[in-house]
């Protein structure tokens, strides 16, 4: 007997070290189909985002899942990098060889409206940079709204965010953005700090990557350490949080992310809390619930389902006989 059919998904991103990390768990996830994925400003230039989306996909031999790039400016923001976590290229700690992988022509906005459209069935969105691309998708063609059967974001936080002291990155870059998507009326699950703090890239966790002793597994050992290092100076974590690939984990198998259904409004206006995530967890206000926040996550089956993925990509290697 075969089994449901799998979910087709489009991944926005910014790649990014953990932007990669998701990148390779939607690639070889065999619960779903990997329709596009399509690239924004964010943690870099819209450029140097499209071209590390690239570079992975090569050194991953992920060939058949078009790249497209898209916006490169926030809706009507300044755009800001996160250099301090990325480094300058986005993507640091690599020597990264010529991608193989080409560019899509078609822009991110179009790439996401045809995945939508011309499918067999639902597409899910993982947005897992500033939502640009998706807000500027659902409002050029509100049309492709009854085709996405859900939208799994990686931002905002429940408390405390991590680029001011209010706002999380992924909303704070787009604030305007994310909130035309959590008044879309589309099913929305929000992964927030609360849940991508706990997806932390532990020693630990680090052997057993390293222990798969592939070129992809070396990429990612090499990426977390540079995230490693970035996230002790920043912000005094003892292991990075590995945030994007957990808005893939939803999707994948959605028990991995404990959620509450609750109404979550973007502030635009103030200037001490622009970009918070105001999630109203306790019901106070009385507005409608729009999405369903994270509030926790299964470590240890997130980090299993990550590792069994990133063996797929795993050649081994002899061992080098010791002399
Ligand atoms: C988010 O911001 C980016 O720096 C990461 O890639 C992630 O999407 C975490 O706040
Ligand atoms: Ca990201």
């Amino acid at each position: 007997m075969s089994g449901p059919a799998p979910r087709r998904i489009l991944l926005d991103c910014d790649p990014g070290h953990d932007d990669a990390m998701a990148i390779l768990l939607a690639a070889a996830s065999p619960a779903v189909e990997f329709v596009a994925i399509t690239t924004v400003a964010g943690n870099q230039t819209l450029e140097k985002t499209t071209l590390n989306a690239r570079r992975v996909c090569s050194v991953a031999g992920i060939d058949d899942v078009p790249i497209a790039a898209g916006c490169d400016r926030p809706l009507v923001r300044e755009p800001m990098q996160a250099d301090d976590i990325h480094g300058e290229s986005g993507l640091d700690g690599v020597d990264w060889p010529e991608p193989t992988v080409g560019l899509d022509p078609r822009h991110a906005v179009d790439v996401i409206a045809e995945a939508a459209i011309e499918g067999d069935g639902p597409l899910t969105i993982v947005a897992v940079g500033p939502l640009t691309n998706v807000a500027t998708a659902l409002a050029r063609h509100p049309g492709i709204r009854e085709r996405i059967d859900r939208i799994s974001i990686m931002g905002g936080a429940i408390g405390l965010g991590n680029w001011s002291p209010s706002a999380e990155f992924n909303i704070i870059e787009d604030p305007e953005a994310a909130a035309a998507v959590l008044a879309s009326g589309l099913p929305i699950t929000l992964v927030p700090l609360e849940v991508t703090h706990r997806a932390l890239a532990t020693p630990a966790v680090l052997a057993r990557i390293e222990a798969l002793r592939g070129p992809v597994s070396d990429m990612s050992v090499a990426l977390m350490r540079f995230f490693a290092e970035t996230y002790e100076r920043v912000f005094g974590f003892a292991a990075p949080a590995v945030h994007d690939p957990c808005a893939v984990a939803a999707v994948i198998d959605p028990t991995l992310v404990t959620t509450r259904h609750v109404n979550v409004e973007v502030d635009l206006e103030s200037t001490l809390s622009l970009g918070r995530t105001v999630c109203d967890i306790h019901g106070i206000t009385g507005r409608a619930p729009n999405a369903d926040v994270g509030v926790d996550l299964d470590v240890d089956r997130f980090w299993d389902l990550m590792v069994q993925a990133l063996a797929t990509y795993s050649v081994a290697r002899p061992e080098v006989p010791t002399p």
